[in-house]
C-alpha cells in the first residue's frame, strides 16, 4: 500500500497460559496466568481526518476502512472490532492508520483476542498521551471486548497480557486487581510446560462461556451475596435447595478452584512441583465434570499426558476447545507428545500442535523500525 505511511508508535503484547484458576475472574477469585513469547504487534499512526484504516501484516492485500463516526458496538466485522473496541472505548477523536501483525496463535486458547486488544490500547495510551495506568488499560481493553465486541469475558487476560513480568507467574487478585508475582522457573528444576493445542478451535463469542457465567451470576444473586469469592464450601453446601443441580456444580467449581490457587501459590513458591501438579489435575477434573467446559480432546491430550509421565496436566482457558498444557522433565517431553499424537490420530482427531514459553514480559513500547 504505497500512501501506507511509517508508524508514530508501535507497541506489543503477549499471549498467556494460565497455570490455574480457570473461569473465576468474574467470580472476583484469583488467578495465576503467566504472559507467553508468541507477541502482537499494532503499528499505529495519526490521520489528519476521522478516517481508520486497519489492515494485518499477514493479509496486507485486505484493507479495513471505516470512520469514527461508524463506530457500532456489537455491529458486525471480524477480528478488527477488537481494534475498533479499543478506540471506541479510549474515546479516541483522530483517525487512524493500524497495521496489526499477530503472532499469537489464533484460537488456541492463548488469548490472540487479549494481546491485540492490549498491543492497540498500549499504543494509543502513549500516542495520544492519555496517561492511563496498566490496570487501568486492562480495565479499558476488557470495556473494549465486553460492551463493543460483544464477549462477557473476564479481567484476566487483559490483565497478564499488560502486567506480566519474564520469569514470573502473575497472581492476580480479580477483585480489586492486586498483583504479586510469583517467581516461575521450571528449567532450574529440569520441568518444562508443555502447551498441547487440540487444534479445536474455541471461540468465546459463541453461547458457552456466557452461560457458565449466568449460572455463577444466578447463584450470587439467589444466596444475596457479594461474589463467589465470599461463599465457602459450607455454606454452599448448606445452600444447596436453594439453587438448582446445574447451579450448585459451577458454583461448586467456583469454590474449589479459588482454592486450588492458593495452594498453587504456596506450592511454586516451596518449589513443590508434585503438589502443583496434583492440583492442576484437580482443576482438570473440576472444569470437566462441575463446569462442563472440557471436551474430548482436551481430556484426551491430559489423560495422556499424564499416564506418559506429566506430574500435572489440565485444559487452559474458556474451553471447548483450543489448549491444554502438561507440567513434566524435560527428558519426557517428547516422548509424551508422541503419545499425545498417536493417541489423538486414534481416535480420530486433527493433528495437535505443541509449544512451549518462558514466562515472559508483558505489553511494551517497541522501537520504530
Ligand atoms: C477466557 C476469558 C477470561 C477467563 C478465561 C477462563 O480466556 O477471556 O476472562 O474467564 O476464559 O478462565
Amino acid at each position: 500500500m504505497s500512501d501506507w505511511l511509517a508508524p508514530d508508535v508501535i507497541a506489543s503484547a503477549p499471549g498467556r497460559v494460565n497455570l490455574i484458576g480457570e473461569h473465576i475472574d468474574f467470580s472476583q477469585g484469583f488467578v495465576l496466568p503467566f504472559a507467553i513469547e508468541d507477541r502482537t504487534f499494532a503499528r499505529v499512526r495519526k490521520r489528519e481526518d476521522r478516517e481508520i484504516r486497519i489492515r494485518s501484516a499477514q493479509r496486507p492485500d485486505h484493507l479495513i476502512t471505516t470512520s469514527l463516526d461508524h463506530l457500532n458496538p456489537r455491529g458486525d466485522g471480524d477480528w478488527e472490532r477488537y481494534v475498533l473496541g479499543v478506540i471506541w472505548a479510549l474515546n479516541i477523536q483522530s483517525g487512524l492508520d493500524i497495521e496489526i501483525d499477530g503472532h499469537v496463535p489464533l484460537g488456541a486458547g492463548l488469548s490472540s483476542s487479549a494481546a491485540l486488544e492490549c498491543a492497540v490500547v498500549l499504543a494509543l495510551n502513549e500516542l495520544f498521551e492519555c496517561g492511563y495506568s496498566r490496570k487501568e488499560l486492562a480495565l479499558l481493553a476488557q470495556k473494549a471486548e465486553n460492551d463493543y465486541v460483544g464477549v462477557p469475558c473476564g479481567i484476566m487476560d487483559q490483565s497478564v497480557s499488560l502486567i506480566a513480568k519474564s520469569g514470573s507467574a502473575l497472581l492476580l487478585d480479580c477483585r480489586d486487581l492486586d498483583t504479586r508475582l510469583v517467581p516461575f522457573d521450571l528449567a532450574a528444576s529440569g520441568l518444562q510446560l508443555l502447551i498441547i493445542d487440540t487444534q479445536v478451535q474455541h471461540a468465546l463469542v459463541d453461547g458457552g462461556y456466557a452461560q457458565r457465567r449466568q449460572s455463577c451470576e444466578s447463584v450470587v444473586a439467589k444466596l444475596e451475596i457479594a461474589s463467589l469469592r465470599d461463599l465457602s464450601l459450607s455454606a454452599l453446601d448448606s445452600a444447596q435447595d436453594q439453587i438448582t443441580v446445574e447451579e450448585y456444580k459451577r458454583a461448586h467449581h467456583a469454590v474449589t478452584e479459588i482454592a486450588r490457587v492458593l495452594k498453587a501459590v504456596d506450592a511454586l513458591t516451596a518449589k513443590d512441583f508434585t503438589t502443583l501438579g496434583q492440583l492442576m489435575i484437580s482443576s482438570h477434573h473440576s472444569l470437566r465434570d462441575d463446569y462442563e467446559v472440557s471436551c474430548l480432546e482436551l481430556n484426551c491430550a491430559v489423560d495422556t499426558a499424564i499416564s506418559h509421565g506429566a506430574i500435572g496436566a489440565r485444559m487452559i482457558g474458556g474451553g471447548f476447545g483450543g489448549s491444554a498444557i502438561a507440567l513434566a522433565d524435560q527428558a519426557k517431553i517428547t516422548e509424551m507428545e508422541d503419545a499425545i499424537r498417536v493417541a489423538f490420530a486414534s481416535a480420530g482427531f486433527h493433528a495437535p500442535r505443541f509449544f512451549t514459553s518462558l514466562p515472559s514480559d508483558g505489553a511494551r513500547i517497541e522501537p520504530l523500525t
